[in-house]
């Protein structure tokens, strides 16, 4: 089954056909990141016209990579859920009227369940019970999944997301969005034991990272003998170099420890076989060791390669032919609608 998925969700216009969920015949990624780093984030009605412009240039390319017609697609799936209204509406238009256009079967997707299925995508075949570790810019969500396409919510974040904390605490020490990959670059010299963060005490399988970021604050703030009152923006270019890395380094450490510790207890409480990240931030390098280094005895460990972490059009296209296989009749591009926020199903 040759699947199309289309994503654009955030700030990333993308779209890629994929052979019965794990073979990739094309991957067509137009990212947005450059437009709103000048704003130091997203800026929803500047990705939704962005997405305008790209979107159709990106679903055609992603046939004439994979060296395809339409005649060759067997279904169309897209992002209806969760993420920016605007951005959401040009992707799933744009997929409706191609589903009613060529006469196609119509998936749409929950965003996470995609970002899960990017780890079937390089090829791997996780087993079940698992453990999947949702962990991106909006959504913070340790998921138990017994079978294909069944997913329970074990442990949410009560605030921040944690990809939304890399983000922010960027910004306070003053290093380019998005933030995640600048903290990881910054923590490659830095030193991690150098500042004492946090682990806030959030009983059950829950998250909370708004605290470690007020800590990651504070603790600028001291080291700048300034007041607690100093906005964020005016700590910007008073850190050295060194002062920045120790502090991205510390920070990710932590930020790192929590997630860790977190599926420790998950995993004592839903015994798994194979333990998984998904979403932006489990391109973490350092995250990534760690989990091999915790679990790798115990479990089998995966994560999705580093390009098919953050959004793309083929976790999209995999999330939709497991589902198929798993028995959800298409939809109908007339009826379908957009939803901002939704748990996933
Ligand atoms: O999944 P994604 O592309 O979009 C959402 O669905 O949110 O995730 C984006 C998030 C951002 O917060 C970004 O800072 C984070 O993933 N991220 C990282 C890394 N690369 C991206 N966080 C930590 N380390 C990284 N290497
Ligand atoms: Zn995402």
């Amino acid at each position: 089954m040759i699947i199309l998925g289309i994503e654009s969700s955030c700030d990333e216009t993308a779209a890629a056909i994929v052979e019965d969920g794990v073979k990739i015949l094309s991957n067509v990624v137009v990212s947005q990141i450059d437009i709103h780093a000048a704003y130091g984030g997203v800026i929803p009605e500047v990705a939704a016209r962005s997405h305008i412009e790209a979107i159709q240039p990106v679903i055609n390319k992603s046939l004439t990579d994979a060296n395809l017609t339409w005649n060759d697609i067997d279904a169309i799936a897209v992002t209806h859920t969760p993420g920016l209204v605007g951005s959401l509406l040009v992707g799933t238009l744009a997929a409706r009227t191609e589903a009613i256009l060529h006469n196609k079967p119509f998936y749409p997707t929950h965003h996470l369940k995609s970002h899960i299925y990017a780890n079937w995508l390089s090829g791997h075949q996780p087993e079940f019970p698992l453990l999947a570790a949702v962990i991106s810019g909006g959504h913070t969500q340790i998921i138990y999944m017994k079978r294909h396409d069944h997913f329970d919510i074990i442990g949410t974040t009560r605030d921040d997301a944690i990809g939304e904390c890399f983000d922010k605490v960027a910004k306070i020490l003053g290093l380019p969005y998005p933030g995640g990959p600048s903290i990881a670059k910054a923590a490659e010299t830095g030193d991690q034991h150098k500042y004492h963060l946090p682990i806030p005490q959030v009983s059950n399988l829950d998250f909370s990272f708004s605290g470690l970021k007020t800590a990651v604050l504070r603790a600028v703030q001291k080291k700048l003998n300034l007041p607690i009152t100093t906005p964020s923006h005016e700590l910007k270019n008073l850190l050295t170099e060194q002062q920045i890395s120790d502090f991205a380094s510390s920070f990710q450490f932590t930020a790192v420890k929590i997630l860790i510790q977190k599926l420790q207890k998950a995993s004592t409480a839903h015994p798994a076989k194979s333990i998984l990240l998904a979403g932006g931030v489990s391109a973490n390098q350092v995250l990534r060791d760690e989990l091999t280094k915790s679990f790798a005895k115990t479990h089998q460990v995966y994560f999705p390669e580093p390009q098919y972490s953050t959004d793309n059009g083929a976790m999209v296209a995999s999330a939709a032919y497991f589902s198929a296989q798993s028995g959800d009749q298409p939809t109908d591009p007339y009826q379908l609608d957009i939803s901002p926020r939704s748990v996933i199903y």
